[in-house]
């Protein structure tokens, strides 16, 4: 059942404390990505959550949402958009400045990747101060137009990819067009 694949999942990530930097505990999914069955078991619970909500989108925020993204999108049957740092897109882009522990980030989206009224769903690989988050959902649209929901998974030790899934909104269509 689902508290298994969760278990196995949660016991595939290594946790390594002081890095980057002492004081954080760095949650290391690229010892999931080792066991083919986590890794599958972590895929298929969040395709079995969202296949039928009628999801045309996956926004993948870089570079791990780079990992989970593509295959909950292509066994969902939604499309994939990058959400990547700046400079690294070479068509038009619409950007979004987010706060760090020390400075600032950008993130880049192509124009004309989403269209309004499109059901997104974003994914990473976990959520620290939720700066980044909240600068994907504001590359989707504008967030105080949005219908959107925040549903997370807390049962996995610190980490499972996070998803929001939200609706853009229609004047927000200039936007992406
Ligand atoms: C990590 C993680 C999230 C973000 C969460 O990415 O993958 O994207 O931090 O932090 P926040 O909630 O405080 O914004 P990181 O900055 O390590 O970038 P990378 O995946 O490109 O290495």
């Amino acid at each position: 059942g689902d508290d298994t694949r969760i278990a196995r999942i949660s016991s595939a990530i290594r946790v390594i404390p002081d890095f980057p930097k002492p004081g954080i505990l760095f949650q290391d999914i690229t010892t999931l990505l080792l066991d083919p069955r986590a890794f599958r078991d972590t895929i298929d619970l969040f395709v079995e959550r969202y296949k039928d909500k009628n999801i045309s989108v996956v926004a993948g925020i870089e570079a791990r949402g780079f990992i989970f993204g593509p295959p909950i999108a292509l066994a969902i049957g939604a499309k994939f958009v990058p959400m990547r740092k700046p400079k690294k897109l070479p068509g038009e882009v619409i950007s979004e400045e987010y706060s760090l522990e020390y400075g600032t980030d950008v993130m880049e989206m192509h124009v004309g990747a989403v269209q309004a009224g499109e059901r997104a769903l974003i994914v990473d690989d976990l959520i620290a101060t939720g700066g980044t988050l909240c600068a994907a959902i504001r590359l989707l649209g504008n967030a105080e137009n949005f219908n959107f929901y925040i549903n997370m998974r807390s049962g996995v030790a610190c980490l499972l990819i996070l998803h929001i899934i939200f609706t853009t909104h229609p004047n927000n269509g200039d936007l992406f067009n």
